[in-house]
């Protein structure tokens, strides 16, 4: 594949036409939601403008749903490695995790145990939190090392019983960039007969998902993360699905991937998550979308290794500075959580944003982890590059810090 250009990539999406304060914006808030191209915003109009029905009926706009449905189906199947029965569309990948953990508690009892890390997202903690409350279940929780923000390995083997049902596992943090070994914990976690629950919503921004490589048996992500709009998905093994005693309404369909999904389905959505993958795949190439989204996410991460290297190195020289993590060619993602002595993290945030660059900063609900890392009240400014991001962006934003 010859490498795309980045200016043509750059001009497909709107949102970097937008000016404030004289320049134009730079947008280093992906972690918290990424930027949209044409073709995602036209898939979700066009699908308003020329098909907008409800599903299973006989007349054209139906029958075109039905197939719009069935084909963002087939792109998600794509993007996370399984097939299209084993998808399903949901709000976002919280509400996805409440209403499977609920359908899995159903075949728990007291006294079996879960386990969860100190490096998630909530959204992959307090559910199963929820559930242990309501099923009377033990929670094991496996800290992390503050110096590099990895998984504590052997308290996660040593969380691990014959009474575990489920691990819930982060592909990467959201907080610190950092990748955990799926893959490795895989057999661990089957080894006991438990099921491996994945959070990929940051990973599935940065790395190539591959739902049976990683070993997962349910992953979740959400595609407002992959230049997509504010909805989730879930893929899980087929019988797993079809086991499942998931609360559903009575006349609902019984059949796997649909009896997960509860109510109508934000149609408009699911045709733009369809169209975020065909236009990731778009980045690999003409060919198969498979190895057409294997090139892509090869060319953003070698993009992504370079601009995290300028990044990190950048910030890292700054004397008041402090990067937390992992450094830049360690198991990452381009995301960098940083702080400024003698700063608030929303002070840093609003100098920046003066300057177009813009950042998040507190605990973006990896609430345990920020409190871990001793930054519970303030939080950190947390900077992610995207497939859009430059290096005159990076050096922005480093120049922005250095005023302070
Ligand atoms: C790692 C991670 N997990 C879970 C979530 C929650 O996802 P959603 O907003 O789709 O519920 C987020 C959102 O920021 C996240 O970054």
């Amino acid at each position: 594949m010859s490498a795309p250009d980045l200016d043509a990539l750059r001009a497909r999406f709107p949102a970097l036409r937008r000016v404030h304060a004289g320049r134009p914006v730079a947008y280093f808030d992906g972690p918290g939601g990424t930027q949209v191209p044409d073709a995602v915003i036209d898939a979700i109009s066009r699908y308003l403008a020329e098909h907008n029905a409800n599903t299973h009926w006989a007349y054209p706009t139906s029958v075109e749903t039905d197939a719009i449905l069935q084909a963002s189906r087939a792109a998600a199947a794509d993007f996370l490695g399984g097939a299209p029965d084993e998808v399903a569309f949901g709000n976002n990948m919280t509400t996805l995790t409440f209403h499977v953990a609920r359908a899995l508690g159903r075949g728990f009892a007291a006294g079996d145990e879960l386990v969860v890390t100190d490096l998630d997202h909530h959204a992959n903690v307090d559910p199963w939190l929820d559930l242990a409350r309501e099923r009377g279940l033990v929670v094991r929780h496996v800290g992390f090392d503050p110096a590099t923000a990895q998984l504590d390995w052997s308290a996660f083997e040593a969380a691990l019983s014959k009474h575990t049902r489920l691990v819930a596992l982060g592909a990467a943090s959201n907080a610190f960039g950092t990748i955990n070994d799926v893959a490795r914990a895989a057999p661990l976690v089957h080894a006991r007969g438990a099921l491996l629950f994945v959070d990929a919503v940051h990973y599935a921004a940065h790395e190539r998902v591959d739902v049976r490589r990683l070993g997962a048996d349910l992953l979740v992500c959400s595609s407002y993360k992959f230049h997509g709009p504010h909805a989730g998905l879930l893929w899980a093994r087929r019988e797993l699905i079809e086991q499942l005693d998931v609360p559903k309404l009575r006349p609902a369909p019984a059949e796997a991937p649909e009896r997960l999904e509860t109510g109508t389905q934000n149609h408009e959505g699911i045709a733009g998550i369809g169209a975020a993958i065909d236009f990731l795949a778009s980045i690999g190439g003409p060919g198969p979308r498979r190895e057409a989204l294997d090139r892509a996410f090869a060319w953003m991460h070698a993009r992504a290794r370079t601009l995290v290297a300028r990044l990190h190195g950048g910030l890292a020289a700054l004397p008041k500075v402090r990067v937390l993590g992992l450094p830049a060619d360690g198991p990452r993602t381009p995301t960098i959580a940083f702080t400024v002595a003698g700063r608030s993290s929303l002070d840093v945030a609003r100098h920046l944003a003066q300057r177009a660059v813009f950042v998040s900063n507190g605990d973006f609900y990896a609430t345990t982890a920020i409190a871990r890392m001793g930054f519970g009240d303030d939080g950190v400014v947390r900077a992610g590059c995207a497939l859009y991001t430059t290096e005159e962006e990076v050096d922005r934003l480093i120049a922005g810090v250095a005023e302070l």
